[in-house]
């Protein structure tokens, strides 16, 4: 029903890496998830070969231009969530994908080179909206960031974006490598083991914060 594209042109920004943590932890809570592996390296498909995936998940890859819109309505209608992993450029799949989508993510890690990706990002998020006469909702949130502290040139690009009026998810997904685990491993954040990653504890809290707000979040676009 609730349609999440994780996009930004910025190669290895953690589009794939919040992909698979919201959608396994939706999944963990028993909710219907679809995943759509829209980028042709096809790294859900590769990971779910091998993947412990949960029963109430499925995934679909091979999505082209032609063929993006009918399976986004189409998952749409039987799963709770559907959550599109982008490739990372700007082209007339992710486009398609976008205007069909309930929200869109944007991750963004803190170096320039990234935030002007995802400026670049947000600039095509706005050309959609305009060409297709839909709103757009979209947010930015950290990736991989440290746990501890917020760095000079994160705090500087936060400045930067918001007062560009563009918005930020109070949720950060910090650098852990039980994130790097579920593919790693093929596991979800519930079945991995101590003994597999450390701070376990530490990340399934992490992830339980981010997907709580993209659910607050959707409830609250739907009003
Ligand atoms: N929070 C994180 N903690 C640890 N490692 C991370 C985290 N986020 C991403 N990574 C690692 O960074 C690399 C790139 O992440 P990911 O594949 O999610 O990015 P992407 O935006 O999907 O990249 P692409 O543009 O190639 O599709 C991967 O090796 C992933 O394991
Ligand atoms: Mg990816």
């Amino acid at each position: 029903m609730a349609v999440v594209s994780m996009m930004t042109t910025k190669g290895g920004a953690g589009k794939t890496t919040g992909t698979l943590i919201l959608g396994t932890v939706l999944a963990e809570q028993g909710a219907s998830v679809c995943l759509i592996d829209a980028d042709p390296n096809q790294p859900l498909m590769k990971w779910a070969k091998d993947a412990n995936i949960p029963p109430s998940m499925t995934i679909i890859g091979d999505v082209t231009e032609e063929n993006i819109i009918e399976t986004i309505e189409e998952q749409s209608a039987k799963s709770s969530f559907v959550i599109v992993d982008l490739e990372g450029s700007a082209n007339l799949s992710t486009g398609y994908a976008i205007t069909s989508s309930d929200l869109i993510l944007i991750p963004l890690q803190p170096s320039k080179l990234d935030a002007d990706e995802a400026a670049k990002t947000l600039k095509f998020i706005v050309r959609q909206g305009r060409s297709s006469g839909k709103e757009m909702p979209a947010r930015v949130f950290w990736s991989r960031v440290p746990a501890a502290y917020v760095t000079r040139s994160a705090r500087d690009i936060g400045t930067q974006f918001e007062e560009a009026g563009i918005r930020f998810l109070e949720a950060r997904i910090v650098e852990r490598e039980a994130f790097k685990g579920i593919v790693n491993f093929g596991e979800t954040l519930e079945k991995l083991a101590d003994d597999q990653v450390p701070s376990l504890e530490n990340a399934r809290a992490n992830a339980a914060m981010f997907v709580a707000e993209v659910i607050a979040l959707l409830k609250e676009l739907r009003q």
